[in-house]
């Protein structure tokens, strides 16, 4: 990194012995013996590093200090003094210099600070870079995280992606794994070279291990030419197995040996390949428990999970709903087609719990743009599933308390409604009714309430 520096010192014989060796290891040096004008220099040229003298007449080393500051923040100061005291140097460094230097000084002291400075500014900057790449990355893969739980676990996939961790998505069917697994790989430094997924599930088990890992000719039937598999197609990449939990004993041991030291062997080969893969693994198994009844290996699971990133369910974070409903929405866009939702459906989206997650979600927007015969969407516009839960919820709820309702009728309907507020912890529905846990188990016998249709 070639560095400006900028120094001030009212003895000019200084300023010039330091110039002639700092140019000579390459440094661009911009001297001046008068504080105002080094700050006029600060306004007009990007400087890295500033060496600047504590005592001189008209303006100290620490106003410099602070103006130099609000001028350029990033660059940073060494002050120079003759007269260190550990006041001056405290003072100094509280107002956010980097170090100081006592004169006279061995000039090999200060090349040391200076290679110092420049090694921790070179870092900083490649992690704002490293960020701010990471940032537009993920408005580019459009990927919505509105609410806290999100931004979480957005977070932690911005500090994976740059490194060689494996890392194992979990999460409901539909909850964003794939899309994660492909921001993970976009923002690793292995982007340009091939992201290869491989849904474990939908290979058939006879298959999967040649299809991973290739085979040779006349290694099985059907087997009539050699060919190269899915992890040699994705070296210097990045693999995403999906559906992790799925995959055979045979596959689990090459797996293990690929993590182990990057080495496989085609099936009805003895030759090992060599490959360099990131790879990212995700299920919605509970692999603990698979663990447990012998249909997974431990010490692959270990290797697998080496960061855990879990994306909540939908329903656990519906401040996500209405911006996947816009962020979808655009995706439909049928030019000359404008809809709208009614208050009602908007209601329906934020009460239903989305069993399929965003997936689900994404399949209603779509369905109530393609089916939707006004221009506003309402209940029945959307996918049955939706449309029977709204009818269901109308009927116990949204039905106004009319005179022929018995007392009966009203209290099946409180209790109904303080289930759903609690997710059906009875000892929470109970306490919202200001009833004992004992006495809703009486009611809900009495009025023959069925928690599973609630
Ligand atoms: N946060 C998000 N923002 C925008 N779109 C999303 C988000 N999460 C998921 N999606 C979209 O929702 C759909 C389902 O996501 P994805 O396929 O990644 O889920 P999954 O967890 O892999 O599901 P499955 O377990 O069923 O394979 C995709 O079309 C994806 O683009
Ligand atoms: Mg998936």
């Amino acid at each position: 990194m070639s560095a400006t520096i900028l120094i001030i010192d009212d003895e000019p014989k200084m300023a010039g012995i330091l110039k002639r060796v700092l140019t000579k290891q390459g440094y661009e040096v911009v001297t001046t013996s008068k504080p105002e004008q080094g700050l006029t220099i600060l306004q007009s040229q990007p400087v890295q590093i500033i060496l600047c003298d504590l005592k001189m007449p008209g303006m100290d080393g620490i106003e410099v200090l602070e103006r130099a500051k609000q001028i350029q923040p990033q660059a940073e100061f060494i002050m120079m003094t003759a007269y260190a005291t550990a006041q001056t140097a405290v003072e100094s460094m509280k107002k956010g210099a980097y170090d100081y230097l006592i004169k006279p000084f061995p000039l090999d002291e200060l090349k040391i600070l200076l290679a110092r400075v420049l090694k921790t500014k070179t870092l900083q900057e490649e992690n704002v870079r490293l960020r701010e790449a990471l940032v537009d990355k993920f408005h580019f893969d459009n990927i919505i995280a509105e609410s806290k739980l999100m931004q979480a676990v957005l977070a932690r996939v911005a500090k994976v992606a740059p490194s060689d961790a494996s890392v194992l998505l979990r999460g409901e069917s539909g909850t964003g794994k794939e899309i994660l697994a492909k921001a993970i790989h976009q923002a690793s430094p292995r982007k340009d070279k091939p992201l290869v997924t491989v849904n474990c599930s939908a290979i058939p088990t006879t298959l999967l291990e040649s299809e991973m890992f290739g085979h040779v000719k006349g290694a099985f039937t059907g087997a009539v030419e050699t060919r190269k598999g899915l992890f040699q197609s994705a070296d210097g990449g990045t693999i995403f197995l999906d559906e992790i939990g799925e995959v055979s004993p045979a596959v689990q041991v090459k797996l293990l040996r690929v993590l182990q030291d990057g080495k496989f062997q085609r099936v009805g080969d003895t030759v090992p390949i060599t490959v360099d893969v990131r790879l990212i693994t995700a299920t919605n198994k509970n692999l603990e428990e698979a663990i447990q009844q012998g249909a997974f290996r431990q010490d692959l699971y270990y290797r697998l999970n080496v960061v855990p990133i879990y994306i909540p369910p939908l329903r656990e974070r519906k401040e996500d709903i209405l911006p996947l409903i816009e962020h979808f929405a655009k995706k439909f866009h049928r030019p000359g087609k404008t809809v709208t939702y009614a208050p009602e459906t908007i209601d329906l989206f934020l009460a239903y719990d989305w069993p399929g997650n965003i997936r689900e979600l994404e399949n209603a927007v779509e369905h109530a743009v393609v089916m939707g015969e006004s221009q506003q969407i309402l209940p029945c516009d959307l996918p049955l599933a939706l449309h029977t839960f709204y009818s269901k919820q109308e009927l116990a709820l949204s039905t106004p308390i009319h005179e022929q309702m018995t007392l009966a009728d009203i209290e099946k309907r409180w209790i109904i409604n303080a289930l759903r507020k609690t997710n059906k912890n009875h000892t929470r529905a109970a306490k919202l009714l200001g009833i004992t846990r004992r006495t809703l188990g009486y009611r809900l016998q009495k009025y023959v309430i069925d928690l599973d249709k609630i």
